[in-house]
């Protein structure tokens, strides 16, 4: 969604502040725009991609050493010029992550300034100007100003006046402030501070600082001093780079071996079978004493959690698990038993809906636990205890290897939770071993099916609708592989629990759709194969995905070899995800930025 940097320091800022805008690309926008403060003022914005407005300042050029950007996610207003940020009030500049709710009440009082966009920001702007007169500095008018507002904000703000400070804020929407020498950068995601500085301020809910060139003052929303804790940005250079594939998701897709070994790094161990958590904060009466998980989260980290609950049920003897979209149960009026713990997930760990469910969840004294990505972000920083799965920074919106390392690494808590309970060392031998095997079985699967699935996705390009079709835990994988290639490949894409299908979906089966079934040489084998036959009676075009050797009866077979059993699906998906991914190639989509989608959904 919307992203902000700015700049200040003895660089040109326009250079600085584009880059830094580039690398925010990722996560989904559809206008820009960059203000730097010189002998005048050089505000430039453009519809469409950053390359649209690099070509204005290209035409434009400064030696400016002050200035603020932003990407910008269209919620209030069109995409256009006009609409996009910088937004401009008297001698301030304002760039808003977030959205200001009570922006109409606000817009009646503010009388003065003619409103030239639709955003609520540009009300923001003009409330700020409005508080700010020759006896008061910009950082006081910006303090007063956010007490009258609602909403959601990550900002930046620039004055002709002041122009040695930049002022920023946050509520509910990231910042931070990378500190260097003599300088000091501002971005929502640390993507765009790498190579700049290793030294970052995370700025909390209810902080207001003022950034100097490589000095940064902090405080409340009362004016009230700070102390600032400097940290270290932990991703480099590489790891938000191509290096040398076409989009980052197969770049992602590919490196899964890779990053789900960093998540079970030092956390699995089958010499000694066991598998363990830091981090967790909780003791092991605690954990004993745990009835209930729900799992909360949103889209492909919502099915992550969905395949995780079916290996919870499994490990840990008589515990209930539920698994909830965050969107839903934030406004429902749940009951949560006692003994309950609850797993946040989320890749980017900013998601509004998932941060709305932790903090009511925490307000009911329930621990809560963090299976996060990004490091630093805001639920990490909330949650009572939890891990980060150690993905490395992902930066196509369709969610890959964050999959893959969320459902391992809540596997591991599942393991933890039934030692804890005083599980025999031989129920959780199985789970220990798979997960200690899984980087080399994907590894293997992706080498051996990458040729095979960009042919297999060539004939399956035409369609415009797909059913994907699963039982038990290859459910859930239906579920993500759908939405994998609906996403980027914009093909209407079902997931649908195999025994459904007889209750309405069959119904569908026609030549303009193709079916994805998965299929898993265990107990319900035969179950599955009774659905195969059921869309091939009536003339479906299928796609099994399976590790079975076994006769099979379809239009295209892909046959996995494996050694693993309960983590089968895992396995599977890598398989989606390849498929997506060359089907939306062979479409000549926007893999890494489909169209209407943003990477981090930090608004509702
Ligand atoms: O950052 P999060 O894991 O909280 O994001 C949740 C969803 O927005 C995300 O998984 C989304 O569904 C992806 N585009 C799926 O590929």
């Amino acid at each position: 969604m919307c992203g902000i940097v700015g700049y200040i320091g003895s660089k040109e800022a326009q250079g600085v502040l584009l880059g830094g805008l580039r690398r925010l690309e990722y996560r989904g926008y559809d206008s820009s725009g960059i203000v730097t403060l010189g002998d005048r003022s050089t505000l430039l914005r453009a519809k469409g991609k950053v390359a649209e407005l690099e070509a204005k300042v290209t035409e434009n050029k400064t030696i400016d050493g002050v200035g603020i950007g932003h990407t910008r996610w269209a919620t209030h207003g069109v995409p256009s010029e006009e609409n996009a940020h910088p937004h401009k009030s008297g001698d301030i500049y304002l760039v808003h992550n977030g959205i200001i709710e009570n922006y109409k009440e606000l817009k009646k009082e503010l009388k003065d300034h003619e409103f030239v966009s639709q955003t609520d920001t540009e009300v923001l702007a003009a409330l700020i100007n409005s508080l700010y007169d020759n006896e008061t500095s910009l950082e006081s008018a910006v303090t007063q100003a956010l007490q009258l507002v609602d909403g959601t904000y990550g900002i930046a703000v620039l004055s002709t006046r002041e122009p040695e400070k930049i002022v920023v804020a946050r509520s509910g929407s990231p910042l931070i402030i990378g500190v260097g020498k003599d300088e000091t950068v501002i971005a929502s995601d640390a993507s765009a501070l790498i190579g700049h500085t290793e030294n970052a301020i995370y700025l909390n809910d209810g902080e207001i600082a003022v950034c100097r060139a490589g000095s940064v003052d902090l405080t409340d929303l009362s004016s009230q001093p700070l102390s600032a804790k400097v940290e270290k940005i932990e991703a480099d250079m590489s790891a938000i780079q191509k290096q040398g594939y076409d989009h980052f998701l197969l770049k992602e897709i590919m490196e899964q071996p890779t990053t789900l070994q960093s998540t079970l790094n030092g956390r699995v161990d089958p010499k000694e079978n066991r598998a363990m958590l830091g981090g967790l904060n909780m003791t092991q009466a605690e954990l004993r004493q745990i009835e209930h998980v729900v799992i909360i989260g949103c889209g492909t980290a919502y099915y992550a959690g969905m395949l995780a609950s079916y290996y919870l049920e499994q490990l840990v003897d008589g515990l209930t698990v539920d698994v909830e979209i965050a969107s839903e149960l934030r406004y429902r009026s749940f009951h949560l038993p006692k003994n309950s713990v609850a797993l946040i997930v989320s890749q980017s760990g900013e998601t509004a809906d998932t941060l709305a469910c932790l903090r009511e969840i925490k307000r009911r004294g329930v621990k809560t636990l963090g299976v996060i990505n990004a490091v630093g972000s805001t639920i990490a920083r909330e949650v009572d205890g939890g891990v980060y799965v150690h993905a490395g920074p992902e930066i196509s919106v369709a969610s890959t290897k964050a999959f893959t390392s969320q459902v391992a690494a809540m596997t591991v808590f599942g393991v933890q939770l039934a030692q804890a309970k005083g599980a025999g060392v031989q129920e959780l031998n199985q789970y220990i071993n798979e997960l200690a095997d899984l980087p080399d079985e994907i590894e293997k699967v992706l080498a051996a099916h990458r040729d095979e699935i960009k042919e297999v996705a060539a004939k399956y390009t035409k369609y415009d609708h797909a059913l994907f079709l699963g039982r038990d835990t290859l459910y859930p994988a239906a579920l993500e592989g759908a939405l994998k290639l609906k996403e980027i490949s914009y093909i209407q894409a079902e997931g649908y629990a195999g025994g459904e299908l007889k209750h309405g979906p069959l119904a569908l089966i026609d030549d303009r759709f193709f079916e994805v079934m998965l299929l898993q040489d265990n107990w319900l084998f035969d179950k599955g194969v009774s659905n195969l036959a059921e869309v091939n009676a009536r003339g479906g075009h299928v796609v099994v995905i399976t590790n079975s050797t076994k006769q099979i009866d379809a239009e295209t077979i892909v046959r996995v070899d494996t050694k693993l059993d309960a983590l089968v699906p895992v396995v599977l998906n890598v398989i989606q995800q390849l498929f997506a991914y060359y089907v939306a190639v062979a479409r000549g989509n926007d893999v890494d930025q489909p169209r209407n989608l943003a990477k981090s959904v930090t608004v509702e």
